[in-house]
């Protein structure tokens, strides 16, 4: 079955990467979240999509040069740049793993240190999964292959899945070379073909982020392990079809 994973929580509805979001996208019988998490001043690991808190909240400035305390005081609460509620946060990844002790949500944590490096952030995210005893319920992603490749040399219990938006030649060879039991797409790139070999080589594919109907169709029909959406309704609509 093809595992539905609500892209930034609920975001076609509500405000992204919070836990309204996250909280909505479970009420919507999403089997997962994805989200993004950055690096704060004094070290902390927070939910949020941009290197910068500008678009997404009532505040400016970069998530590096603020403090957990001061990015908590910020509104994450808007929907297409519009008030959704008063006084949303920018969840903590902690503010997470909390919630999902409360049901079986799977979690793909998207690591954002393509733009900065973020250095340590890494061993910060492993060793909180570590905490939260969550191996099973984790998928780490990002766009830096480098940071997958660490990952899997410093905590290969935890799966990996690199994502990437052009072809790569072969990727589930690629992805069994680097320790990756996964691979995150750009949809327009994940063609039948792609995740029909990659399956058979065991390798799951999850595309990203599949908002056309005609796109869900043909990845749930493909038999494609999981799919990233916006819309967790419409995906699980038509999953119930096949
Ligand atoms: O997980 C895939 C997708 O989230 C990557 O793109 O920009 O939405 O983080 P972006
Ligand atoms: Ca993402």
């Amino acid at each position: 079955m093809t595992l539905i994973f609500a892209h930034r929580g609920y975001s076609a509805v509500y405000p992204e990467n919070t836990m309204k979001a996250f909280r909505e996208a479970e009420k919507a019988g999403a089997d997962g979240i994805e989200l993004d998490v950055q690096l704060t001043k004094d070290g902390e690991i927070v939910v949020i999509h941009d290197e910068k808190v500008d678009r997404t909240t009532n505040g400016r400035g970069h998530v590096k040069d603020l403090t957990l305390k001061e990015l908590r005081k910020l509104d994450a609460g808007f929907h297409k740049k519009k008030i959704f509620s008063n006084h949303e946060p920018i969840p903590s990844l902690v503010e997470v793993l909390e919630w999902m002790r409360t049901n079986e949500m799977i979690c793909n944590i998207e690591l954002k240190n393509g733009v900065y490096p973020y250095e340590g952030m890494e061993d910060k995210v492993i060793n909180l999964i570590r905490e939260y005893e969550m191996k099973e319920r984790i998928i780490l992603s990002s766009f830096n292959h480098y940071s997958i490749v660490y990952c899997y040399r410093v905590a290969p219990e935890i799966e990996t899945a690199p994502l990437f938006s052009e072809g790569l030649y072969m990727p589930w060879i690629y992805a069994q070379s680097i320790g990756a039991k996964s691979i995150h797409p750009k949809y327009t790139i994940a063609k039948n073909e792609l995740i029909q070999m990659s399956e058979d080589y065991g390798i799951a594919v999850r595309p990203y982020t599949v908002n056309k109907e005609k796109e869900m169709h043909r990845l749930i029909s493909t038999g494609c392990a999981g799919l990233i959406t916006d819309n967790p309704v419409i995906a699980k609509k038509i999953r119930e079809v096949y």
